[in-house]
């Protein structure tokens, strides 16, 4: 469910037609809905009806400003991965009691500033790192509030790239060493254990997964509690899919009753930590026709977007929607819809069935709104987008469009 709708043939979002935000900001430009955004982090938060649990935002998905400081006046927390997310979380006025940290390759200064900060947990990842935030944590005269991130070799049924909870991916610590790792904590003075942990990937679109690596952390938290080691926290990750076409993924009310109720009524806080599913259909990229191009074998639709500003296509093959911002009269063709970037792996659709376009037409790729600006680069010198927010007949750019100046930035040339 979003707020990207036709009305008489144009497409708005919430009140406001694309083309006057394309008119203002001009294109390539990120358009996200604050009804869409808030009413997904709602969907999650009021689908534990009373019970005790915290929403951690996954800030990878979308790191804007804007979109952190609204989830945080909703109650939000944040699940970071690197000092700069924790630097951005905390800018945007996510309290540091809200935050939780995963990620394999944490450094100790980002431990530093984690530990400084005061955040909820540190979701563990190795033997190594808790032997480094250990003595980190002494260091600072401080205890490291821990859970363990533990690898359950459960296949989510998504993209391998996507997929992290198999025991051949890197993440976490199998769920047969698991009980060692938290034995070995307990004799940490600089470690405070507080919880359990797992995410095993993204675009999910059944329970199934879910619940069975519910079913493997309960288990260990059995054992945990006959070693005498209670948890206070169980964080489940993220992972739940969205529609970008024609997928049917579970709602967040299903999502979280599956989890619960395999649970079986444990006492502990349950942690989620969506990313996709709150902001994913909550933004749009907004794109100008530059050429249509008729090729020997197949026609390009030339787009002055491309992979730096929307990678997912060039690296998943992910298929998103793309909509004209106008409705035209015409014949549907096919087409790929490509963008300037000089590489054959540069296209935002492959053999798309389109609706009438012309150059200067304004397109809309839908569900770009997690993972989009976020993984977006300057790749072939090019700035990246502004972003824009709408709520209700208001729009406001949350983020500049890069200037050239900003491409150069901090560059010098060697003296002499
Ligand atoms: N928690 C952890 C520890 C994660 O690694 C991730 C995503 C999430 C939560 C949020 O997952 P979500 O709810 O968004 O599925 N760039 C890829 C997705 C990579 C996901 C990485 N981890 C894409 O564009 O599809």
């Amino acid at each position: 469910m979003h707020h990207f709708h036709y009305r008489a043939s144009r497409l708005y979002c919430e009140d406001v037609p694309l083309s006057a935000i394309a008119e203002t900001v001009g294109t390539p430009c990120y358009v996200y809905s604050k009804a869409t955004l808030s009413r997904h982090y709602q969907a999650f938060d009021s689908a534990f009806a009373g019970s005790p649990h915290l929403v951690c935002f996954s800030a990878k998905a979308n790191t804007s400003k804007a979109i952190l400081n609204l989830l945080g006046s909703l109650g939000s927390g944040l699940d970071i991965v690197s000092g700069g997310e924790l630097h951005r979380g905390l800018s945007a006025g996510i309290p540091a009691s809200r935050i939780v940290y995963s990620g394999v390759g944490k450094t100790a200064s980002e431990m530093d500033m984690a530990l400084s900060a005061g955040i909820l947990m540190f979701n563990v990842e190795s033997f190594e790192e808790l032997h480094l935030l250990n003595e980190r944590a002494l260091r600072l005269g401080k205890r490291a509030p821990v859970s363990l991130r533990v690898n359950p070799d459960v296949d989510p049924l998504t993209h391998p790239y996507i997929s992290t909870g198999l025991k051949k991916n890197k993440f976490g610590v199998d769920k047969e060493r698991a009980l060692a790792a938290y034995l070995a904590a307990l004799e940490l003075p600089g470690i405070e254990i507080r919880g359990i942990d797992f995410h095993i990937g993204s675009q999910i679109t059944n329970l199934s997964p879910f619940v069975d690596a519910v079913d493997a952390v309960t288990a260990l938290l059995r054992d945990l509690k006959r070693h005498g080691i209670e948890v206070r926290f169980l964080d489940v990750g993220g992972g739940l899919g969205i529609t970008y076409g024609d997928e049917t993924p579970p709602l967040p009310a299903d999502y979280v009753e599956a989890v619960k109720n395999a649970l079986a009524n444990l006492p502990v806080t349950l942690i989620v930590e969506p990313g996709r599913a709150i902001v994913g259909n909550a933004g749009i990229l907004l794109t100008r026709v530059l050429y249509r191009k008729e090729g020997s074998s197949k026609e390009f639709v030339i787009v002055d977007s491309g992979m730096n500003d929307l990678l997912r296509p060039s690296i998943y093959g992910a298929f998103h929607a793309i909509w004209p911002v106008s409705a035209r009269e015409g014949a549907p063709f096919t087409a790929d819809v490509v963008g300037p970037i000089c590489e054959s792996g540069d296209f935002l659709a492959k053999d798309r069935q389109m609706q009438p376009v012309a150059p200067g037409d304004l397109l809309a790729v839908m569900s770009a709104g997690a993972y989009g600006f976020s993984m977006s680069s300057n790749y072939n010198s090019r700035p990246r987008a502004a972003e824009v927010m709408v709520s209700g007949d208001r729009f406001v750019i949350v983020r500049e469009r890069e200037s050239y100046e900003d491409l150069t930035r901090g560059e010098t040339v060697f003296p002499g």
